[in-house]
């Protein structure tokens, strides 16, 4: 008999994990979890109160995390969950580049990692999800039934997340070796973070989909899934 799984989806970024990870949830009827997001909502709520604004006042931020209410919300019209932080869609705001500058930093800070790490477990208690991040198969989720750890070469993530960036008509002119750059940088700080750095746990299963299209990606997760027990 099918139960409902937990789903953890690991990896660098912009290797796809939150499309692959939408695409499950919406397969198999399971609620996806962008954790990304919930580090990205607090990184946010931070500069809207004046935590952040050329250092994070480390002390100041911890104590922000106790007015914090984190939850996700889905929009049937538009088939999107959006996250909203004490009653605010602050989906609008959570992908633009002040937010993304300050991000791999906040994420840093152990008591943010704490704070997350419960909420996004009372969100997975009731089984049915997919989660995707850093973390999720090492530390929020060890005991999930599926474990997928996702990487694509180097080159091709650059090619992708640059074609993103120019399809989105964003007024930075950035060329494909900054955002190579970037990506490196960022693989970097996810690899050698003192508190729960980015790992491929030996229970994961490895998903490169540097030579795949979306829909075959998608096949190799579904019949994981199934074999897990969905
Ligand atoms: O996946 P993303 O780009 O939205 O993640 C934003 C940042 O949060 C990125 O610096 C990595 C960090 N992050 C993390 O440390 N742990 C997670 N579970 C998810 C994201």
């Amino acid at each position: 008999m099918a139960k409902r799984i937990s789903i953890a989806i690991d990896g660098y970024s912009s290797t796809g994990k939150s499309t692959m990870a939408k695409a499950l949830a919406r397969k198999l009827g399971y609620r996806y979890i962008d954790t990304g997001a919930m580090y990205r909502g607090i990184t946010y709520s931070a500069q809207e109160r004046g935590i952040i604004s050329s250092s994070i006042a480390i002390d100041a931020l911890v104590e922000m995390l106790s007015d914090l209410t984190l939850d996700f919300r889905y929009d049937e019209s538009v088939e999107r969950s959006d996250l909203f932080v004490n009653d605010i869609n602050v989906e609008p705001f959570i992908r633009k580049n002040k937010v993304a500058s300050w991000v791999s930093k906040v994420a840093e800070i152990s008591e943010v990692r704490r704070y997350l790490v419960e909420a996004q477990r009372k969100m997975a208690d009731v089984g049915g999800v997919v989660m995707d991040g850093r973390d999720i198969a090492s530390v929020v989720l060890p005991q999930a039934e599926l474990k997928i750890f996702m990487t694509a070469s180097p080159e091709i993530r650059a090619q992708r997340r640059f074609q993103e960036l120019q399809e989105k008509d964003s007024k930075e002119a950035v060329s494909l070796e900054d955002v190579a750059e970037n990506l490196r940088e960022r693989d970097y700080l996810d690899t050698h973070r003192e508190d729960s750095p980015l790992v491929q746990t030996e229970d994961a299963r490895l998903l490169d989909n540097s030579n795949i299209n979306m829909d075959e990606q998608l096949e190799i997760a579904l019949n994981w899934a199934k074999e897990a027990g969905a």
